[in-house]
């Protein structure tokens, strides 16, 4: 018992969240341009373990999406429609003030491999330093998409190959209507 109480005087704002009575909001944020099965396995496997998760689509990023923040927003929900608790959003400027926003205590991130590590504990780091009330889980992608990524994705398509059980069909067809869109130096 007394290890419990001192334990507890070192528990962060973040922990005494986790065990309060509040409901469990987390955030899944990310570029999903687009969205494939390893983001949705990572999706099915968190939703239960929260009242309601949030998926977060990064509007700005420095990098040039293949889709804009609406259609990423809307394969998204589509194929998070029977998720009676998964809510998909869209977001700007800083992560933790969106988490804020929404009264989550939770950031919820995936690690395929160890090269994810790195660049996922810098990103966790800031986001404590910069909101120690909101804590950041991973979970490990499952193993079946532990070498899969959106780029990959897209890369395969625009190089004629096939991507089926990579992404849902519905992002597949969407994938190859942008591509058969964009003059060929593009794809
Ligand atoms: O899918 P991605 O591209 O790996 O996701 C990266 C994302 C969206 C999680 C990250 O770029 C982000 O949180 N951007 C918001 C800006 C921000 O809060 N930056 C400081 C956090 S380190």
């Amino acid at each position: 018992m007394r290890e419990v109480v001192q334990w507890g005087r070192f528990r962060r704002q973040g922990s005494e969240d986790l065990n309060s009575s509040r409901p469990r909001v987390a955030v899944y944020p990310g570029s999903f341009d687009p969205v494939t099965y390893g983001h949705l396995d990572l999706i099915e496997r968190c939703a239960p373990l929260v009242d309601k998760l949030w998926v977060a689509v990064l509007r700005n990023a420095n990098k040039q999406p293949m889709f804009s923040a609406e259609e990423r927003v809307e394969m998204l929900r589509e194929a998070t429609r029977h998720l009676g608790n998964v809510e998909v959003d869209s977001f700007d400027g800083l992560l933790v003030e969106y988490a804020r926003k929404r009264g989550a205590c939770l950031l919820l991130r995936g690690i395929r491999a160890i090269s994810d590590y790195e660049y996922e504990l810098q990103m966790a780091l800031m986001n404590r330093r910069l909101a120690p009330e909101i804590e950041t889980m991973f979970m490990m992608a499952g193993e079946a998409f532990s070498f899969l990524s959106s780029r990959l994705v897209k890369e395969v398509i625009a190089l004629g190959g096939n991507v089926s059980g990579l992404v849902p069909p519905q992002v597949e067809a969407k994938l190859k209507e942008r591509l058969s869109r964009q003059p060929s130096g593009e794809k």
